[in-house]
């Protein structure tokens, strides 16, 4: 796959229909230098502090949380067709475990600016360096809220990442579908 940068508002309306279906993979090492992706199925593109931003949702329970503490970067990377099967191991596996990405046969490559690990073979890589974390406050949350994804706690540390990289591959139309 050949890769150019994109403006990272570019194909928006896709990447969020592909996040809300099969899931985008979260890229991250850990403190080991060993990659790691989890399928993410919730978070935001914007524009905050004059810069652009993702904001992901990572529950402490994940590896990959203490990957991004650790590292203090992410990437975010969209899936093809081809990955769903991928999508569903690394949204069920945990990498604490095993070597997921082996499972889910997919590779990885240091990102080009942070310290992140890109999920090879996806169409649209986004690379994000942390510039501010919280963590849901269960006293705001709305009971519905608190009684849906929080009736068993574990609630959602935020990462507000700084996009400093969006790049797409020269076959994205095929890959995406
Ligand atoms: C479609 C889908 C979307 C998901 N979205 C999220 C998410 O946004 N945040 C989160 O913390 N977990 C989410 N998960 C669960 C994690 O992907 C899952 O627990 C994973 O095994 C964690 O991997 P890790 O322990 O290697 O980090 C999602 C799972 C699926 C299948």
């Amino acid at each position: 796959m050949k890769f150019q940068d994109m403006p990272y508002t570019d194909r928006y309306a896709q990447v969020m229909d592909i996040m809300t279906s099969r899931g985008l993979l979260l890229g991250a090492y850990d403190k080991d230098g060993k990659p790691n992706a989890m399928t993410i199925g919730w978070g935001s593109i914007g524009s905050i502090w004059g810069m652009p931003v993702w904001i992901v949702l990572v529950r402490p329970s994940r590896y990959t949380y203490g990957c991004i503490e650790h590292s203090d970067c992410f990437s975010v990377c969209v899936p093809g067709r081809d990955l769903a099967t991928a999508c569903a191991i690394c949204g069920s596996k945990s990498g604490r475990d095993s070597d997921k990405l082996a499972t889910a046969g997919l590779t990885a490559q240091p990102g080009s600016i942070v310290h992140a690990s890109i999920i090879s073979h996806c169409p649209i890589v986004y690379e994000c360096q942390v510039m501010h974390r919280n963590d849901i406050i269960p006293s705001e949350l709305v009971k519905q809220l608190q009684e849906g994804p929080y009736a068993s706690g574990d609630y959602h540390r935020l990462y507000y990442g700084a996009i400093v990289a969006a790049r797409v591959a020269d076959d994205v139309a095929q890959r995406l579908g």
